[in-house]
């Protein structure tokens, strides 16, 4: 990682950070793992969506160059007690900061806080079938298939299919 790039779980007062990183993300996406945004973010909402983690809902973590955030991921676990031993995980960088090493990173760092929560079992995510380089990422880290929701997702006509993929803890 550049020396002046730094990875640091999120805080309230982010809020603000993250909704330029999220207006950025969306802005001439050309990646089959984006979908355009369906409201623009807020820095009060995205403060409110970090609070939900610090309350114990799971973990954020922000890559920072400066104060400007590059990449986001994620682990939601489950809110009902029969879910309580999964954790739904998210990533997403901005394309400047691709394919450098920082999604295994911070995949590796969330599977880290993951391994020191009692109670988790699982972390579980779903992929579009037309994001294979997220899939490598997400295999070349011990995630196995699992299932496929064929035609989950339809977007501007095109048919595209839910991967599912888990990692045991
Ligand atoms: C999916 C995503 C998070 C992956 O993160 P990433 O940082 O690009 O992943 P990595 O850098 O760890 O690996 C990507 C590639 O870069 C290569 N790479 C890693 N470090 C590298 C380095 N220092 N120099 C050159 N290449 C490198 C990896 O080998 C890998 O190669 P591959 O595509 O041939 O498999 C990122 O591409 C992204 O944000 N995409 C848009 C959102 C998205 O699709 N999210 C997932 C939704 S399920």
């Amino acid at each position: 990682m550049k020396a002046e790039l730094f990875l640091r779980p999120a805080a309230l007062g982010d809020g603000g950070a993250l909704c330029a990183f999220l207006i950025a993300l969306g802005t001439n996406n050309d990646h089959p793992g984006v979908l355009p945004m369906r409201r623009v973010p807020t820095a009060a909402g995205q403060d409110e969506w970090i609070q939900g983690y610090l309350d114990g809902g799971g973990h954020v973590l922000l890559l920072f160059d400066a104060d400007r955030v590059l990449g986001c991921a994620e682990l939601t676990v489950g809110k009902a007690p029969y879910r309580h031993h999964c954790a739904a995980l998210g990533v997403s960088l901005l394309k400047e900061a691709r394919g450098q090493g920082h999604g295994t990173t911070m995949m590796k760092a969330l599977q880290a806080w993951a391994e020191r929560q009692d109670g988790l079992e699982r972390i579980q995510l779903e992929v579009f079938h037309t994001n294979p380089g997220a899939i490598r990422l997400y295999e070349r880290l011990g995630y196995v298939h699992e299932g496929r929701r064929v035609g989950a997702i339809k977007h501007e006509g095109e048919s595209i299919d839910m991967i599912q993929m888990s990692l045991a803890l």
